[in-house]
């Protein structure tokens, strides 16, 4: 970003942008509500959370955010009506197509995470494109949580310590964190910092259940579709506002 449009985003937001959070986790809570007290059928209210995710992921790329998280199907979301599940893989597919064009300008880094063998051959296939044509670029890292929950991820680690435990490479007794944070799907990246979920709702709802285990919580009343820019800035504000103490005094 230009030096100039810098100092103005500073000046505007009055954050510290040398104390941002390194990884901002997202729930994006309450597309349904949206789209009913509106009168309108709950897929108005996954397209107005898409459009509100692209200008959140813009925002806080220009803050200089490095990683951002979204929780956009979970392992469980599949429970829902066929069509609902139908609609939502549309949108994520129209978003991984489009993340070329769209995000290009924003230099943003898209990442699947979650477990990908229940996914149609084709969303494999375009994730595998996406990831591969976005991968060089230098902003933000976006992890799209896609058929992601937190204890498969975790099924998945053991799987990954199992298989060297058993080729030999790897004593039981010797694992150790890192090797567990190695074979997470976020492998290599920092943990979440701030975690915001929208909708009033207060719980994880099985979201990187090892990543957020310092991470500061922030729960905001607004349904995700009109969660704004200025929302983030302000959850950003209560991050740094915040003591964290890692468990120390
Ligand atoms: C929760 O709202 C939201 C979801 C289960 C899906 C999130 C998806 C998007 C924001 C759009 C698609 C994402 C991308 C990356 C294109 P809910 O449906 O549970 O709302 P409710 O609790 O009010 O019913």
């Amino acid at each position: 970003m230009l030096f100039e449009a810098f100092k103005k985003k500073k000046k505007d937001h009055e954050i510290d942008l040398s104390n941002l959070p390194r990884h901002i986790g997202v729930i994006m809570d309450g597309n349904g509500r949206w789209a009913k007290k509106r009168g309108l059928p709950r897929s108005a209210g996954h397209k107005a959370g898409a459009e509100s995710l692209k200008k959140i992921v813009t925002e806080a790329n220009e803050l200089g955010v490095e990683y951002i998280t979204v929780y956009a199907f979970s392992t469980e979301n599949w429970k829902r009506p066929q069509a609902e599940v139908d609609y939502l893989m549309d949108l994520l597919m129209d978003y991984l197509i489009n993340a070329e064009k769209t995000l290009a300008g924003e230099n943003v880094r898209i990442r699947a995470i979650g477990s990908r063998a229940e996914l149609s051959e084709e969303m494999r296939r375009q994730i595998k494109k996406t990831e591969e044509l976005t991968k060089d670029r230098s902003g933000i890292v976006m992890n799209i949580a896609l058929n992601y929950g937190g204890r498969e991820e975790l099924v998945h680690a053991a799987r990954v310590i199992g298989a060297a435990v058993k080729n030999g490479g790897l004593e039981p007794e010797s694992i150790t964190e890192e090797d567990i944070e190695k074979s997470l799907y976020t492998a290599g990246q920092p943990d979440v910092d701030l975690l915001i979920r929208t909708s009033g709702e207060q719980r994880l709802s099985n979201f990187m259940l090892w990543q957020v285990s310092y991470a500061e919580m922030v729960f905001v009343n607004k349904l995700w579709p009109d969660f704004k820019p200025k929302d983030l800035i302000e959850c950003i504000k209560i991050f740094q506002g915040r003591g964290r103490r890692f468990g120390g005094i």
